[in-house]
Formats: C-alpha cells, sequence, structure tokens
C-alpha cells in the first residue's frame, strides 16, 4: 500500500500569460500559452512522488483522450493510478489560468469528472485511503466526496480547503491538518484576509475541529497553530514567475515530511521550500520539485 493517498482532482491546464489580470467584463491581450497536466489532486501526488514517496491517485477523469494524458502523466512520475475511476461518456477536468507579471494568478475550473467522483465511486477504489500514512484531500471533488474520504482514512488526514468552501464541523473534526492559504482561512472564519502572520495565527485559533491549522502565506511562509504549538516559518526570499502550483508543491511537501516523522514545525519548514521552488517556474505539475532542487535552494524558511 502507498505511503501517501491523495484524493482529488485531475485537470488539464491552459495557462496565458498577461501583464495585468482582466477586470470583470475586460478582455487583456495575453504574450503566451502552454497547456499542463495539473488539478490540485494530481499536483500535490506529484509533488509527493518527486520528493521519493510512493502515491496512490484516488478520483475521476473523463473517458476521453485528456482523461488518457492525465493518467499517463501520473504514471510517468511513478504515481499509481489504479484507484483512478474512468468516467466513460464524462469530459476531463480543464482549467484556464492567467498569470500576470507581477507572478499574481486568476484560475477557472470546469471540474468535468471530478464532479461526477460520488461517495459510490470511491467506496470502489478506497482502498488506498483506509491504509496510506498519511490522506492528502482537497475540494475539487464533491463535498460528500471529501466527508466520505476524511472519515475512512486510518492515516493522518491533511485537508487543503481549496477552492474555499463552507465545511462541516464532522469534516473538520475528522482533519488532522488542515492547510488553508489566506483567502481560505477568511472564508472559513468569516473575516477579513489576515493582514500579517499574527493576525492568520489569531483567526486560525478561532477554528474549532482540526488537531492543527497551517496556512499558506506566500511570501510570508506560513504559520502553524495547534493546542502545543504556535510558529511563524518565513519563507525564502526568491523571485516568483508563476504561483499555480505552489500549495500544492506545499502540500506535497508537508504530505513527505509527515511520512518521514517529522514534527509538524519541521514539516512545515520543508513545505514552505517545497512550494517556494514551484513558484519559481512556469506551469503546474511542470513546476513541482524533485527532493535535490528543494535541498539546494538558497535562502531561510
Ligand atoms: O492548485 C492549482 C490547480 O488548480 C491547477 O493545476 C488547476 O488545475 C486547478 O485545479
Amino acid at each position: 500500500m502507498p505511503e501517501i493517498a491523495v484524493v482529488g482532482s485531475l485537470n488539464l491546464d491552459t495557462t496565458v500569460r498577461v501583464s495585468r489580470l482582466p477586470l470583470p467584463g475586460e478582455t487583456v491581450l495575453g504574450s503566451s500559452h502552454f497547456d499542463d497536466t495539473g488539478g490540485k489532486g494530481a499536483n500535490q501526488a506529484v509533488a509527493a512522488a518527486r520528493l521519493g514517496r510512493s502515491v496512490a491517485m484516488v478520483g475521476m477523469v473523463g473517458g476521453d483522450d485528456a482523461g488518457g494524458r492525465l493518467l499517463e502523466s501520473l504514471g510517468s512520475d511513478g504515481v499509481d493510478t489504479t484507484a483512478v475511476a474512468i468516467g466513460g461518456q464524462a469530459s476531463s477536468g480543464i482549467a484556464v489560468i492567467t498569470v500576470d507579471d507581477a507572478g499574481e494568478n486568476m484560475i477557472v475550473v470546469d471540474p468535468g469528472a471530478n464532479a461526477m467522483f460520488l461517495p459510490d465511486v470511491l467506496d470502489e477504489v478506497a482502498d488506498p485511503v483506509k491504509a496510506a500514512v498519511v490522506v492528502l484531500v482537497q475540494l475539487e471533488i464533491p463535498l460528500e466526496t471529501v466527508a466520505a474520504a476524511v472519515a475512512m482514512a486510518t492515516g493522518t488526514v491533511v485537508l487543503n480547503p481549496a477552492p474555499a468552501a463552507e465545511l462541516d464541523h464532522a469534516v473538520l473534526s475528522a482533519v488532522d491538518v488542515l492547510v488553508p492559504n489566506a483567502t481560505e482561512l477568511a472564508r472559513l472564519t468569516g473575516s477579513r484576509i489576515p493582514a500579517s502572520p499574527s493576525e492568520a495565527i489569531a483567526m486560525a485559533r478561532q477554528l474549532d475541529g482540526p488537531r492543527a491549522i497551517v496556512v499558506t502565506l506566500g511570501a510570508d511562509g506560513a504559520v502553524v497553530v495547534s493546542s502545543s504549538d504556535e510558529a511563524h516559518v518565513p519563507a525564502p526570499r526568491i523571485d516568483p514567475v508563476d504561483p499555480t502550483a505552489a500549495g500544492d508543491a506545499f502540500c506535497g511537501g508537508l504530505g513527505d515530511a509527515l511520512v518521514r516523522g517529522d514534527s509538524l514545525q519541521e514539516a512545515v519548514h520543508w513545505a514552505v521550500r517545497c512550494g517556494a521552488v514551484a513558484a519559481t517556474r512556469w506551469g503546474a505539475q511542470g513546476s513541482l520539485p524533485t527532493k535535490d532542487e528543494v535541498l539546494t535552494l538558497e535562502g531561510a524558511g
């Protein structure tokens, strides 16, 4: 059985580079575009696999060419795809991404087959979820499937609540480590986006349910909050070009370190470095680093 099971989405991404992001109703001209394999779930699976973990992907693709490409790409990174269901008539998920010159992005996802990954389908492919040491979950699949996955997991459950959504207390209570970014934390607490690491710590303290909360803060690194822990972990200084998969690299790195037996704070130091390397490169899975690339990144964090 794998060390890490990832329950989540698989998408084909198209990224357009723009000088600035469009306003509502506005058209802007891009300078270039490229395709990459993506999806928050698949990205986290590849992130952990490139760091050396045995990983099983649990999710759903369509019975189209894109689905074949998504499975093949995961396989080439050594991710076990036998628990990825294939929805015959469905289209695979796609994402349209714009990234501006300042390294900010916008993402729109058409979930396709990811939205058909309902609890009865999960039941048919659930073995890795029940057996893995760490289970990584995100919110690009139906929330009822997320609830079923966190309930059946026996290992450490890491939930990345992206894209932001309201979550039942029963789901939050089954989570060992919740990993929101600042926007997602604001949504979960019904507050404004935290303006500083100390504000993020105070807001994370309001959340009831998860055993620990790790808030990712981009260039400000991350904060860790639990009953026994409270810390700000700074990020290495880098020149970011594309933040698309930085959060996924972070979650994959966190899972890798937790399997190794690191403390949560040690794991967050490692995860921050994984996210930082990904942000210096273009694309989703194309940006995810190997262990050596993370180790040789210079700077604090
Ligand atoms: O987290 C980044 C991912 O979000 C992209 O790869 C895109 O597919 C969307 O799911």
